[in-house]
């Protein structure tokens, strides 16, 4: 009885607290109430301190004294013998259930303009149309298959599109993928600032949000158990990809090996530019520190360097193609990576309420990218790959690296038979 009493008076109290709320919402507007609750998220120090970065920072170049290139390894390059050797250590650890892969699906695509998650998108390759969800599960099941083991696929989202990929993932029965092997986790958010760095209100009324780019999985790794579940696991290295390059190989024996056999933490495949003026990042030691530098960025004579085979000097390019260790992981957790800005086209409300449609970039997203995490370590085990195995990305509607060039690209390696 006293238990029931208690019970009565909590009850009361409970029905006294929302009464309250539903005034306070009356009198304040729930949008008001959301956004309040919002801003308290928000350390507003920092985000202006990034935006004044934002402001000064327009496309420094970089001392080409504190520049060095990095040692590559080119796989078609090498010795069957030493091949051998370096594939049998990558594939006992493949074997012994100690690798896992991760997929970055967190991204908001917003070049393709795709309505959904990025991973949502068909694709219309042979013999039938799949999603890039479909792709990459198919891929791994063949990996499976050929190793005689399941592994343990992990998924990154964000706050805009976590619903929306489970839904898709469980519509479409995981695509066949042993459902227990599979797991999500989402990535951190941050606020947009307008050109006079001010917060941007969205279609719905609320402050807007955009996912803090891909090199918010470390934090989103530890802070989500997802570190201590492939702890627990036994897994040792993990393979981080892009969930937009419907070739990517994320079982690769050779670069699991070779970055073992090299004694590394982190590992990574690139591939030669294409042409020196490519949009792509190269890999390179600046100020002592293993980095990954933007076209932008890179001194105009550099850019142009070369040895004395006639390579490109910086031509390592990252393709979004990592492997670390799980202590690297957890040292990278520990860190914090600096944001890079980025001018986007953004939609908003005005101070009337009326929807406005960005026709121009008109906001800044602030982002963490993947490859700020290798400078906490002294080497990185570069395994050169080839574009038409390796790399066929999907960033933009049409033209360079679209859909039409990635389908190309997928039907001539014809992965389901390679
Ligand atoms: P990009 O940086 O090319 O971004 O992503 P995007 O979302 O695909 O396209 P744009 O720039 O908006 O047009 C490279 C990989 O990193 C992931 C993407 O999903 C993609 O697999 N990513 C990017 C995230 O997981 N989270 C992010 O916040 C950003």
């Amino acid at each position: 009885t006293e238990f029931e009493t208690f019970a009565g008076v909590l009850e009361k109290a409970q029905k006294k607290v929302n009464e309250a709320s539903n005034e306070l919402d009356k009198l304040v507007g729930v949008r008001t109430r959301q956004i309040q609750k919002q801003l308290k998220a928000i350390n507003l120090d920092s985000l202006n301190n990034l935006y004044r970065i934002s402001q000064i920072n327009v496309a420094e170049e970089i001392d080409k004294n504190v520049l060095y290139n990095l040692p590559y390894t080119e796989k078609a390059l090498l010795q069957k013998d030493s091949k051998d050797k370096i594939d049998s250590i990558g594939i006992d650890i493949i074997k012994n259930n100690q690798y896992a892969v991760v997929t970055m699906a967190g991204g908001q695509g917003t070049r393709l303009g795709h309505s959904g998650p990025k991973g949502t998108f068909m694709l219309d390759i042979k013999p039938k149309a799949k999603s890039l969800f479909e792709i990459l599960a198919d891929n791994l099941k063949r990996e499976n298959e050929k190793y005689g083991i399941i592994l343990n696929w992990y998924i990154m989202t964000s706050a805009d599109n976590d619903i929306q990929t489970k839904e898709f993932f469980e519509q479409n029965s995981f695509f066949n993928y042993p459902i227990n092997y599979i797991k999500f986790f989402k990535q951190g958010n941050m606020p947009l600032l307008n050109e006079e760095g001010k917060l941007v209100i969205g279609e719905d009324g609320s402050i807007k949000f955009a996912s803090n780019g891909n090199g918010a999985i470390f934090k989103a790794m530890k802070e989500n158990g997802i570190l201590d579940d492939m702890s627990q696991k036994g897994i040792e290295w993990i393979f981080i990809g892009a969930v937009d390059n419907p070739i990517l190989n994320m079982v690769d024996e050779t670069l699991v090996g070779l970055t073992v056999f090299e004694k590394n933490k982190i590992g990574t495949k690139s591939l030669v530019k294409a042409y020196p003026e490519e949009k792509v990042g190269v890999f390179c030691r600046k100020n002592n520190k293993l980095n990954v530098i933007e076209y932008m960025e890179l001194p105009k004579d550099v850019i142009y360097m070369t040895d004395e085979n006639g390579e490109l000097v910086f031509g390592e390019s990252h393709i979004m193609c990592n492997l670390f260790n799980i202590k690297a992981l957890e040292k990278i957790a520990e860190q914090e990576l600096p944001y890079h800005s980025a001018h986007k086209k953004v939609n908003y409300l005005d101070e009337n309420g009326k929807l406005i449609i960005a026709k121009e970039p008109n906001a800044y997203k602030f982002e963490q990218f993947i490859f700020d995490g290798f400078r906490y370590f002294n080497d990185i085990t570069i395994l050169r790959g080839k574009r038409e195995e390796d790399f066929a990305p999907i960033k933009n509607k049409e033209g360079v690296d679209s859909p039409e060039t990635a389908i190309e690209l997928y039907n001539k390696l014809n992965v389901e038979r390679r």
